[in-house]
């Protein structure tokens, strides 16, 4: 094995970078060349790269986004795409590709290991709906980034005794919204997972607000609800006002936390010690603090595991 490639795709992830050098430096330790595919699978296409040595990526583990961009590419989902794609990791003559990112990314990397390619994948998003992993890179700075938040919208909802709906990310997940609700003690948490129960959500509120609340907090994943809806349900059906925040993009920017650096580091590590020893068509990712490989039929066969016990627990917490 001497040269292998890696892009990041789909959703930036903070974390993403710290993988990236850490495949930079282990290849290099290994004495292998590494191309860096700019904005995702349109780098590939595109023949768009930078020869990364160690040099190259320091000072970068502190970074949220990724150093290498990323895209969404949909010439990548249609076989001329990916035919393009096979083209360029043959004339660079790359032994192995590694690819960092979610769900749709990592169909990507199945799809290129299906036509003979070399391939690992990292899971990256801030969602965390990957089987196969406790964590993806990203989610734990994004929980950390909306805990913060929502700690400051709890002091302006207190002065006021105002009812907050607060719209999280999580284009098919509650994964954020969620874990956000139990740290942060919200009332509520609306989810794709589970079909929500306005009639109790609004008793709770009221309930709250009688005993003596002085703010209330629903939490709602963009994959089940906007924070509009829920506003306009609560306010029809228990005639209770709200205020609304949508807290977009800010969720996934930031300095990753020690969490995300590490793992994106380990997870980084493992994917050139694996390419190396042979293993293709599989994702690295950390189980019960372990590093271990999925292959990918099965990272796409199973759901993630959504931990309603969580929901449950601060529907019980947020109860008065
Ligand atoms: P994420 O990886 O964050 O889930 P997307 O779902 O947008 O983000 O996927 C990122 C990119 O991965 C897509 O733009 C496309 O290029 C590629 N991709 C997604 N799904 C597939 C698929 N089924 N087959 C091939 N490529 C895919
Ligand atoms: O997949 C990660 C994610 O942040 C989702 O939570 C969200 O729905 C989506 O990406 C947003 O994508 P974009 O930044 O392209 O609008």
């Amino acid at each position: 094995m001497k040269n292998i490639g890696v892009l990041t795709s789909g959703g930036d992830s903070p974390g993403m970078n710290a993988a990236i050098r850490a495949i930079v430096h282990e290849a290099e330790i290994r004495g292998l060349d590494v191309f860096g595919f700019k904005r995702g699978y349109s780098g590939l296409i595109e023949n768009d790269y930078i020869r990364l040595k160690t040099a190259d990526v320091g000072g970068i583990i502190q970074r949220g986004g990724t150093v290498l961009l990323t895209a969404r590419s949909e010439q990548f989902k249609t076989t001329e795409g990916q035919k393009i794609a096979l083209k360029t990791i043959e004339s660079l003559e790359l032994d192995g590709l590694i690819v960092i990112g979610g769900d749709g990314s990592l169909h990507g990397a199945k799809t290129l290991a299906d036509l003979g390619v070399r391939v690992m994948g990292i899971p990256a998003t801030i969602d965390n709906d990957i089987y196969g992993t406790d964590m993806a890179i990203g989610a734990d700075t994004a929980l950390n980034n909306i805990m913060q938040v929502i700690d400051k919208i709890k002091d302006t909802a207190s002065s006021h005794k105002r009812t907050f709906i607060i719209e999280v990310m999580g284009r098919d997940s509650g994964y954020l919204a969620m874990v956000s609700s139990v740290v942060t003690g919200a009332e509520a948490c609306i989810v794709p997972e589970v079909v929500p129960d306005y009639a109790d959500i609004i008793n709770i509120l009221k309930e709250g607000y009688t005993q003596g609340k002085t703010n209330a907090i629903v939490i709602v994943a963009e994959g089940a609800s906007t924070a509009f809806q829920v506003s306009k349900k609560l306010r029809d059906r228990g005639g209770i006002e709200s205020k609304i925040t949508t807290l977009g993009h800010l969720q996934r920017g930031g300095s990753p936390t020690c969490l995300d650096r590490l793992l994106g580091t380990r997870l980084g590590n493992t994917a050139v010690e694996k390419l190396v020893e042979g293993e293709s068509g599989k994702m690295v990712g950390m189980i019960n603090n372990r590093v271990t490989l999925t292959d990918f039929e099965t990272v796409f066969s199973k759901r993630y595991i959504f931990q309603e016990r969580l929901v449950e627990l601060s529907k019980v917490l947020g109860n008065v």
